[in-house]
């Protein structure tokens, strides 16, 4: 799916503002009324795009369970009509159906990839009325997976069976882009780098609607031309060809023209392979230094903030950082681009989380229930197969997605998970046409000789915290039961990255003999954590958990959410930073491990 951009062919108009805003007052109010066929009554204001829940003041909007209605109009001129007309929602949590003037144009499942629909016929000239109806439901069919809890008060409610809020609302742009009648759907490019030669074919592919001739061109940044090739799929020979590096990063613009419509794709040429217990990112092996992080600031929620996202860059570069995971869910297409222009290379991961009715909220031991049991297991594997087809086509074409992620601390244990997840590796291979290394993240409590997933994944990723949930405050006993288990996970031969270990810490909590919840015993935390990583050659990364402090449901081990972060959630560096900043600004981007 190409993210739209305005071109010589193609106009585009982002609708993000202040719309009108409405909750219902009993469930199916708004259908029932026919919310989305007149301007709303009685409505508020609520920015697009943004989470919902931090934006005003009260906590039945905080903690609203069930559909809203968005609304605004939308005036379309003469000449768009003239044109094919699109309707794109770059993301609507968790659930979007989309009205113009009245009639449903679109539906879409799932909370963090975009839709799109062709609105030609549903416009008029002059003031269209869009609406939109947004449901934040989270359960047992849905990822995240949730369920339906009700209050002793009698309040339904989203009950999250993962660790983070479960913010909602249109979360990314909405726009309105055209194209010619006859028009590029998609492009998909791959390459083959000869490092002898230091040339590149790049072998391309253009989708399109109608008949016309196609004509593709490469222009390196300083805007010459590299190569050029006609019809609708075929090869870029590029001589001298600049790599995409991290943190030096190099995009060409791939400019497609098909008849009267016109298109540029940035394209990032590299390679990226496993070799032994090496991660190779053009040929040389790559050490993940880094974090997990969440799309998360405050009022906005999840909402897109592309001030933070620039800003969480140049914090991840100033501590000598390259890498994070877009854990839990696909982040914006904004924040994937910027990290293609600056060469940070992501772990791309599906929304697959709470997939494990062992681990209630994100914590363990809520229930025995079978996570993937016929009767009362999860219903999300034909969503899942969606998920992933979604993501792959979204981001097949970034230099800066390097492996998929198809899941977060799943039940991978037994032989419903077996059958639940070998397929879906299976699929992620088949659909990704540079054919990225896949992976599963471990969960401490699903042990090397449980998880079923081991023998398929290209990397192993292991969520690992010995210090805090283990042996916490006890670090020499975490350090002794960490390096055991890290013994067996070595033997697999494969590259290790620890994609989360981390330790509550509130800033500003010190004390001279570190406690839990100090900023001293953070850094303790880290340097008993990576001085195992150190000795252990098949560690090829450490991505800590988390970036910053960010937003849960409420409970008792969280203070005003999880404070794991190594900065505050407004982006200040804890004492940690400060350490982890020093190790790895020491740590070279490759060869770290011979
Ligand atoms: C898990 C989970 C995270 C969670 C973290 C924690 O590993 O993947 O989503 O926030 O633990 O408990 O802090």
């Amino acid at each position: 799916m190409l993210y739209p951009v305005m071109t010589e062919s193609r106009m585009l108009f982002d609708l993000s503002g202040i719309w009108a805003f409405k909750t219902e007052k009993d469930e199916g109010q708004g259908k029932r009324e026919q919310w989305y066929a007149a301007s709303l009554s009685e409505c508020c204001t609520m920015p697009v795009p943004a989470s919902y829940n931090d934006i005003k003041t009260s906590q039945e909007l905080r903690d609203y369970r069930g559909t809203v209605y968005y609304q605004r109009k939308v005036a379309v001129s003469a000449p768009m009509l003239a044109q094919r007309l699109v309707l794109r929602c770059g993301a609507v949590t968790h659930h979007a159906e989309v009205y113009l003037n009245g009639v449903l144009v679109a539906s879409h499942k799932g909370g963090f990839l975009p839709f799109e629909a062709d609105i030609t016929e549903a416009v008029h000239a002059g003031d269209n009325l869009l609406t939109i109806a947004v449901s934040n439901i989270i359960d047992h069919t849905t990822l995240p997976v949730g369920e339906q809890k009700v209050t002793p008060a009698g309040r339904k409610y989203n009950a999250t069976n993962f660790d983070f809020f479960n913010y909602a609302g249109i979360t990314r742009p909405v726009k309105l882009y055209t194209t010619p009648c006859q028009y590029i759907r998609d492009i998909t490019v791959t390459s083959n780098v000869d490092f002898t030669a230091g040339s590149a074919d790049l072998h391309y592919d253009v989708e399109t609607c109608g008949e016309a001739s196609c004509h593709v061109e490469v222009f390196d940044e300083s805007g010459k031309l590299a190569a050029n090739a006609d019809g609708k799929s075929g090869i870029l020979h590029i001589e001298h060809v600049r790599l995409w590096q991290p943190l030096d990063a190099y995009l060409y613009d791939i400019r497609v023209t098909f008849g009267e419509d016109s298109y540029t794709l940035p394209y990032g040429v590299r390679t990226v392979r496993v070799d032994g217990y090496h991660f190779l990112i053009n040929e040389r092996p790559f050490y993940f230094k880094g974090y997990g992080k969440h799309e998360d600031t405050y009022p906005n929620g999840r909402g897109l903030n592309e001030a933070m996202n620039v800003k969480d860059l140049a914090l991840l570069k100033w501590q000598g950082a390259n890498s994070f995971r877009t854990s839990h869910y696909p982040y914006s297409e904004e924040m994937m681009r910027l990290c293609d222009r600056e060469g940070i290379v992501v772990i791309d991961e599906v929304p697959a989380v709470g997939l494990n009715f062992r681990m209630g909220g994100g914590f363990f031991g809520a229930s025995h229930q079978s996570t993937f049991g016929a009767e009362n297991g999860v219903q999300t594997f034909e969503h899942h197969q969606d998920v992933i087809r979604g993501l792959i086509d979204r981001d097949k074409n970034l230099a800066c997605a390097v492996i998929w992620s198809i899941a977060n601390e799943p039940d991978s244990t037994g032989p419903q998970a077996a059958d639940y997840f070998l397929p879906l590796f299976e699929l992620a291979k088949q659909l990704d046409p540079q054919k990225r290394p896949c992976t599963l993240i471990n969960v401490q409590m699903i042990s090397f000789e449980q998880e079923v997933t081991k023998d398929v994944c290209d990397v192993i990723c292991l969520n690992r915290y010995y210090g805090w949930y283990e042996c916490g405050g006890d670090l020499a006993s975490a350090e002794k039961q960490m390096r055991e288990e890290m013994t067996k996970w070595a033997s697999l031969g494969k590259p290790i990255v620890f994609t989360e270990f981390g330790a509550d810490t509130v800033a500003g909590f010190h004390d001279a003999t570190p406690v839990m919840f100090t900023e001293e015993y953070q850094v303790d935390y880290y340097e008993m954590n990576t001085r195992v990583f150190d000795d252990i050659p098949q560690v090829q990364g450490e991505q800590v958990w988390n970036f910053a402090d960010f937003a849960t449901s409420q409970g008792v081990v969280r203070v005003q959410g999880n404070k794991k972060g190594l900065f505050t959630r407004d982006r200040k560096p804890k004492m940690a930073a400060h350490f982890m900043r020093k190790r790895w600004l020491n740590i070279p981007d490759f060869n770290y491990k011979k």
